[in-house]
């Protein structure tokens, strides 16, 4: 908790107020996501209490975007796979990787698999990004390659 109220912290002083704007949470909370990898759920009430808004303002904005992660703990996991899940992937084979996926890398393991609507790379169906950087036509041997 002490690093998030240090952000807030630092995000008071560069805007020289006690109470934080409520357009400066998204990049507060980008903030606290660089620094843990994700957002402590009993961070909540210190973020709504430093914007002066509600819990359920702050919980809407986490929630709302796939790349913030509220949970209660760091995960063990080391990469992230993301994939895409909409419509051009599914019709080029999306769920049948998907299974290779989870049979390949089990849940709470050192390589988390997150699905995610559309990757921006259609015409390359099925995506899926590896720390920030995307690929197309992805299989479970690419993956895996991409991953030893
Ligand atoms: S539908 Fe999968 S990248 Fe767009």
């Amino acid at each position: 908790m002490q690093k998030i109220e240090n952000i807030i912290e630092q995000q008071q002083k560069a805007l020289n107020s006690q109470v934080l704007p409520e357009s400066e949470l998204l990049q507060t909370l980008i903030l606290i996501q660089q620094e843990l990898s994700y957002i402590p759920k009993n961070s909540i009430s210190t973020l709504a209490e430093a914007f002066n808004i509600s819990r359920a303002d702050v919980h809407g904005v986490v929630t709302f975007y796939d790349d913030l992660k509220l949970q209660d703990a760091p995960s063990n996991a080391k990469k992230i796979i993301r994939v895409c899940q909409a419509e051009a992937c599914q019709s080029m084979g999306v769920r049948q990787l998907m299974q290779e996926l989870e049979s390949a890398y089990p849940k709470d393991g050192e390589i988390s698999i997150e699905k995610v609507y559309c990757l921006g790379n259609c015409a390359l169906a099925p995506a899926a990004m590896i720390d920030n950087q995307c690929y197309g036509n992805v299989s479970i041997s690419q993956i895996k390659n991409l991953l030893a």
